[in-house]
């Protein structure tokens, strides 16, 4: 448990829980009945508050509208089988959020009102942490800048936010990736390492010209050369390869992803031979072709681990083999689904009982 916060607290007259139905959830869409906002102004924090969830007003000259200060974060929480609501690796998206800030010049938030502030939420809101296969409740903290001011500055003042929203599946079926070999996701100096709403933001375009030649998502390749696979639409992305586990390193064009941080560890505490290196296309096609690459998956908070089902380059579709119990894919997402929800001993000090 963080400092103890000082809050200011209003709580909803009537909760909304009745809305959420746990076996049919969709993505994003149903949000808990607390929210909470942090004011820093002129570099210094307010107290926070714990408000009803409900819609904000702002001047049509907020900074954020028109030039984009703004980061954001996705965990998730889960029950364990005694109603214990448990984080998953918070301080790595606390600390996460603040490298982003950095890069995007905007203030650091505090540990106690970042983590304090999710811990505090969460015992107000803990009836609405699902439990089944596949449910979680997701986790949004998100700062933007709040200068009212149309000169191209950083903002002297900042919203801090988290929102939360009832999970289940992100892909109801395995993702049909293309690789990407005409638009860039982020090229070397510039943001992708940061987790700022203009990256996905200039991702929607060439997803949605993927999408209308029949596939889900994207496979970004590096901006010099498209030679390299960097990672897909939300997620990282991982291969296996003759028996081994492959996935690009991180540089500064690539999101340090705390899922594809965390199948990495347990990938080797399982005995599977793990390479982060740069992996090309060339390597990929060919690999499925000879049958070497047997998986390729995303991996991220939102999608977990998930199959890709075919890859399309050049005009051409090459499917992947179908994934069984035995699939490191498989062995990973249970072995992670078993450590969050409480299953089996946490032995790598990841998971957070907020209620210890
Ligand atoms: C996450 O996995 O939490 C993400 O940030 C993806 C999100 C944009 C849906």
């Amino acid at each position: 448990m963080t400092e103890t916060l000082n809050l200011d607290v209003t709580l909803v007259a009537e909760s909304r829980i009745h809305q959420l139905d746990p076996n049919n959830i969709a993505f994003g869409t149903i949000f808990t009945d607390h929210m909470l906002v942090a004011d820093c102004i002129n570099g210094e924090w307010q107290t926070p508050k714990i408000l009803p969830y409900g819609d904000i007003s702002y001047n049509p000259a907020l900074a954020t509208l028109h030039y984009g200060q703004s980061i954001f974060e996705g965990m998730k929480a889960f029950k364990n089988d005694k109603d214990e609501v448990l984080m998953f690796r918070p301080l790595e998206n606390f600390k996460r959020f603040n490298i982003s800030a950095e890069r995007m010049c905007m203030a650091q938030v505090p540990e106690e009102i970042f983590i304090g502030g999710l811990e505090e939420l969460l015992r107000i809101d803990a009836a609405w942490v699902p439990k089944g296969e596949d449910n979680s409740l997701y986790l949004r903290p998100f700062m933007f800048a709040s200068d009212v001011y149309l000169g191209v500055r950083p903002s002297q003042n900042y919203r801090f936010m988290i929102i939360m929203s009832p999970a289940g599946k992100y892909y109801s079926t395995p993702p049909k990736v293309k690789v990407e070999t005409e638009f860039i996701r982020a090229a070397p100096g510039g943001v992708g390492y940061a987790k700022c709403a203009g990256n996905y933001a200039a991702s929607l375009y060439p997803a949605k010209l993927a999408q209308e030649q029949g596939y889900t998502q994207l496979l970004w390749t590096d901006a010099l050369e498209h030679k390299y696979f960097e990672e897909s639409g939300t997620m990282n992305v991982m291969f296996v390869k003759d028996g081994k586990l492959v996935t690009p390193n991180t540089s500064t064009t690539i999101l340090k992803g705390i899922t594809r941080d965390t199948l990495i560890q347990l990938a080797k505490s399982m005995g599977i031979e793990v390479e982060e290196r740069r992996v090309s296309v060339e390597e990929i096609i060919a690999g499925i072709q000879s049958g070497s690459v047997t998986e390729v998956f995303g991996a991220g908070t939102a999608v977990v681990v998930s199959p890709f089902a075919a890859i399309g380059f050049e005009g051409s579709d090459y499917v992947l083999p179908t994934i069984t119990d035995e699939s490191y894919s498989t062995r990973l997402k249970n072995a992670l689904n078993d450590i969050r929800t409480g299953k089996v001993a946490d032995t790598f000090g990841w998971v957070w009982n907020i209620h210890a």
